[in-house]
């Protein structure tokens, strides 16, 4: 009977501790379970595979194994989270044959909604989470990071406290000597042509009545209507260190009008020590603090030609629009484990409450094109001294017309 209770206790001492043992071991492995991403479809063909991408870029929460091989686990729903490429479904869209409910869907992209518009019924309903430059995305995954003087992150955002222009101080000694070399007016490097959006018309335009005042506009690329300079991109640093040695100002034209639709073409100049002269959908206040750039859609042609002619004649006015770099500076997302887009999406995919909170883009369509098309004409607003048709563009909500 004794023997019988000793071995009873033991038996029952044993099986505490084996179920205390199988707690902590699945713990840990649900606090140390790997995330694996699966990168869907053929946009991705060329992209660093595994766990190593994560440990490079020194991301804080690093437990992701990211993938271009469906077969790399047992069923494609086993995956956390699927990314979907904007470009790519544009023009194809296939969904995985099978979904668990836990997994997040995510529509990746760095293009805006004019170039990639997404109208048709197919979007809706599909989507967990977006990433892309549009400032309400579940992640931002833009071009640009602005810090304050202290080194932290402060946009871009709906709305910024930018100091006012009179708050700021005057630059020092060291800029004005690099401005100081600048020898031509404008400079503009472009590659695509033909956006839809007639930002050649308005350079062409601005170019014809800088020429008036003996001022030159550089249009370096190989479209016809450019001055026939190259600079090349296999060499960015040397046509970067190009502008900030000779150029004043710098025309920031993104390719399409869109909502926080701002590029590398605005992150350059600011960072190069050149006044962007900005053209593009977004509202700029979300980007830049006020007295650090022209925009040509609320200047028109003419008062922004008379912006140019001052500055470049009374360097006192050209310094102010530097004072900024007392306070603010600009960096690429990949440059800091924060905000870098790998760092970003895994950090995520860690947090418990935001992946067990379902969420879902019902209305996906709506959210990715909105105020790109409205009443058959795209989301421009008139330029005071710009003839209408110089810049409205026919649009169509029906994707058949793509
Ligand atoms: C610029 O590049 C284009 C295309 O590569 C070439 O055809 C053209 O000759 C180049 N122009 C100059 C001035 O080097
Ligand atoms: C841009 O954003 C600012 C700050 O939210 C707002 O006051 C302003 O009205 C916006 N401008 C336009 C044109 O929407
Ligand atoms: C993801 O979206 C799908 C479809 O909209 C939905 O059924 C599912 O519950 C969502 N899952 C999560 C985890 O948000």
């Amino acid at each position: 009977m004794f023997i019988k209770t000793k071995y009873l206790m033991c038996a029952l001492v044993c099986l505490t501790l084996y179920f205390i043992i199988l707690q902590l071991l699945l713990l840990f492995e649900r606090r140390s379970k790997t995330k694996y991403i699966l990168l869907y479809g053929n946009y991705w063909r060329n992209t660093d595979n595994g766990k190593t991408i994560f440990l490079e870029n020194d991301c804080p929460v690093n437990n992701c194994y990211i993938t271009v091989v469906e077969s790399l686990l047992p069923s494609i729903s086993y995956f956390d989270a699927i990314l979907f490429e904007g470009k790519e479904i544009f023009v194809k869209f296939q969904k995985p044959r099978t979904r668990s409910r836990h997994q997040k869907y995510i529509f990746y992209t760095l293009e805006s909604p004019v170039s990639y518009p997404l109208y048709s019924e197919r979007y809706n309903g599909v989507f967990n989470w977006t990433m892309t430059p549009k400032l309400n995305s579940d992640l931002y995954n833009g071009y640009m990071i602005i810090k304050n003087k202290e080194g932290e992150i402060i946009g871009p955002k709906d709305i910024m406290h930018w100091l006012k222009p009179e708050e700021m101080e005057p630059i020092d000694k060291r800029l004005i000597n690099v401005l100081k070399k600048k020898k031509y007016a404008v400079a503009w490097f472009v590659s695509n042509c033909d956006a839809r959006n007639k930002r050649s018309d308005i350079a062409l335009l601005l170019q014809g009545t800088l020429k008036k005042k003996n001022l030159d506009l550089h249009i370096y690329g190989p479209c016809i209507w450019g001055s026939g300079m190259n600079c090349s991109y296999d060499d960015e640093l040397h046509c970067l260190r190009l502008l900030r040695n000779k150029y004043y100002f710098y025309l920031s034209f993104e390719n399409s009008l869109s909502e926080d639709y701002v590029t590398e073409k605005l992150l350059h100049p600011l960072r190069f020590h050149t006044v962007p002269i900005v053209y593009g959908g977004a509202n700029y206040t979300r980007f830049v603090p006020d007295g650090a750039y022209l925009n040509v859609r609320t200047l028109g042609i003419n008062t922004l030609v008379k912006k140019i002619v001052a500055a470049i004649h009374d360097p006192n006015i050209y310094h102010d629009y530097f004072k900024w770099t007392n306070h603010y500076s600009y960096h690429h997302p990949v440059e800091s484990p924060e905000t870098d887009p790998y760092c970003v999406l895994c950090k995520a995919l860690n947090d418990d409450h935001l992946v067990k909170k379902t969420s879902m883009y019902e209305k996906f369509t709506k959210w990715w094109n909105a105020k790109t098309c409205e009443d058959g004409v795209r989301y421009i607003d008139k330029i005071s001294d710009i003839p209408d048709d110089y810049i409205q563009v026919r649009c169509n909500t029906d994707e058949q017309s793509y």
